[in-house]
């Protein structure tokens, strides 16, 4: 069980998340939908502490952390358990694929470099790239970057995985091969928090969906419940425009 409470973040006196509370079963996929600017990336980014909150704690099990008080080593552990995968995939340039998955194998777990390449070659193969390993990512494309992305991240085993808006720095045909490894994790029982405009995506993978807006969930429910039976006008307003637009 993880669970954030009152977790709160102002930007220059803007408040940004505005005492946010939330609950994430094991094995549960929880979307962030909500307008530009609604506080999606922050709550992402302020829950494994690449923004600094100005309140709130999470616990992750029997972990329980102050963002207040939180000490250096718990940040580290923090991320250990709360690996993110960004737009902009953040690989290593100069490492093979391979080595790119290794990395925090070696460096972060301590294992040994045998150990580092059979788990690395296994998170390759599920996302389909077995036949990548040695390429670097100049010579990838965006959705087989965003793959190795997403290998990096599982095999760390996270208690969460973290997604920001991962296809959306994708040309619209690679978008549904990173979508496919990202549903496969889900189905393997991988916890995520997903932040994504993609409605159709996220209606098909989340359990949960969050509506934010101005710092605060001012909806949330299954997908059927907020896509189909909305309650609030907003959110109302939100999905009848993408359903405009998209279907
Ligand atoms: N580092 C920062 N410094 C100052 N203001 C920031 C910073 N990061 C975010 N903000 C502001 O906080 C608010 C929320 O931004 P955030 O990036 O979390 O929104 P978002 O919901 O992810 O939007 P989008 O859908 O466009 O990605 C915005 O008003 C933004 O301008
Ligand atoms: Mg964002």
């Amino acid at each position: 069980m993880i669970r954030i409470s009152n977790l709160t973040k102002e930007f220059s006196g803007q408040k940004v998340l505005d005492g946010l509370n939330l609950d994430i079963e094991k094995g549960e996929v929880v979307a962030l939908v909500g307008a530009s600017g609604a506080g999606k990336s922050t709550f992402l980014r302020s829950m494994n502490y690449l923004e600094q909150p100005d309140s709130g704690t999470i616990e992750i099990d029997d972990f329980k952390v102050d963002f207040t008080t939180i000490s250096k080593e718990d940040v580290l552990i923090l991320r250990r358990k709360l690996a993110m995968v960004f737009q902009q995939f953040n690989l290593f340039e100069r490492r093979t694929a391979l080595d790119n998955v290794k990395e925090g194998l070696k460096i972060v777990k301590k294992l040994s470099d045998e150990e580092a390449t059979k788990i690395a070659k296994e998170e390759l193969s599920k996302v389909g790239l077995s036949d990548r390993e040695n390429h670097y990512p100049r010579h990838l494309s965006g959705g087989q970057k965003q793959r190795v992305a997403l290998a990096r991240a599982l095999a760390m085993k996270p208690d969460v995985l973290l997604l920001d808006e991962p296809t959306s720095a994708l040309d619209p045909e690679l978008v549904g091969e990173v979508e496919k490894s990202i549903a496969d994790a889900a189905k393997s029982g991988q916890t995520m928090v997903l932040v994504s405009h993609d409605m159709s995506f996220v209606r098909q993978v989340a359990d949960k969906v969050l509506f934010l807006e101005k710092g605060h969930i001012l909806e949330e429910g299954t997908p059927d419940q907020l896509f189909n039976h909305p309650k609030e006008e907003r959110t109302k307003e939100f999905f009848a425009s993408y359903k405009k637009t998209f279907i």
